[in-house]
């Protein structure tokens, strides 16, 4: 019988999950099902028990659910729990397993993809909410000389900072306080700013020689913060179109056991950042 699976969100029309999947298992031979799922706010429970019940064996959650996602797993894996959010389930009999595979699906991206490692380097992570937090613990890991969070709302930034301290060289500000701290190497914009045309107010000065520019947001050309880093002379720029398929195949070879190539996908993915 072919295997179910799915993402789930709301609103989830827009999801590319269901062909970056579709894709890998044409390429790995595996029979699988892979569906979009619409589930009202509030019935992210009822949602996931009609799926299992109907044979799914395990979901992607995207907004607004990946908290109800940690509720609703009877086991939390590491990344999960240090990302305080679920962005994919395994189901197996009664048991329902969470992970989240957003940072390493970055991480992948900067080092593996984009061929930027993050030893020794200087990195500042814009923004202190799910998308920023889920990249510490793999960021940290990579041994960065050090990571700035910076965020608008600063306290957001020092509470993060204060949380992964025990990680690596983590240090907080405001996004004022960029000003003074000169150039990085990686700047990674985890803000939301992007999704509503907006741009945090960094100004130029962070973006240091040989910069990579790193927008999370996928598929929308240059953002406003690219187009930033652009016109600062920044050439290394990308979005986060590698993240999404990094992510998607790491949740493939949890559920699969075999890891999908994801080069070609990702070119396939790619919207020129014009
Ligand atoms: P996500 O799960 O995508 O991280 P979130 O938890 O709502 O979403 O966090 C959004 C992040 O984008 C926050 O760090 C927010 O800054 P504040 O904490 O100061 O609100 C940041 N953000 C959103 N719009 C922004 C803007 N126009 N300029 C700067 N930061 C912005």
């Amino acid at each position: 019988m072919t295997d179910r699976y799915a993402v789930i969100g709301n609103p989830i029309g827009h999801s590319k999950s269901p062909a970056i999947h579709m894709g890998f298992a044409a390429v790995t031979g595996q029979d699988i099902s892979y569906e979009a799922l619409l589930a009202p706010v509030g019935g992210f429970a009822d949602a996931v028990d009609a799926f299992r019940a109907g044979g799914g064996r395990g979901l992607n959650i995207t907004a607004p659910f990946k908290l109800d996602a940690a509720a609703y797993a009877t086991q939390r894996l590491e990344r999960a729990e240090q990302a305080g959010a679920v962005n994919a389930l395994s189901f197996n009999g009664p048991a329902a397993a969470a992970d989240n595979f957003d940072g390493i699906g970055l991480l992948r991206d900067v080092v593996a993809n984009l061929e930027c490692p993050l030893r020794g380097r200087r990195v500042l992570l814009l923004g202190a909410g799910g998308a920023a937090r889920g990249t510490l613990p793999p960021f940290l890991e990579q041994r960065p000389a050090e990571l700035v969070i910076a965020n608008r709302e600063p306290e957001k930034a020092a509470e993060l900072a204060e949380r992964f301290a025990s990680h690596g060289p983590v240090q907080a500000t405001g996004l004022d306080g960029l000003r003074r701290l000169g150039g990085f190497d990686v700047v990674v914009n985890a803000t939301s700013a992007s999704l509503y045309g907006e741009l945090p107010d960094i100004g130029t000065a962070v973006f240091g020689p040989g910069c990579l520019a790193y927008e999370m947001v996928y598929g929308r050309g240059l953002t406003p913060f690219l187009r930033l880093a652009r016109d600062a002379g920044v050439t290394r720029l990308a979005d986060g179109v590698g993240m999404l398929v990094e992510q998607a195949a790491e949740a493939f070879a949890w559920w699969r056991g075999v890891r999908p190539d994801t080069r070609a996908v990702i070119e396939r993915m790619t919207v020129p950042l014009v």
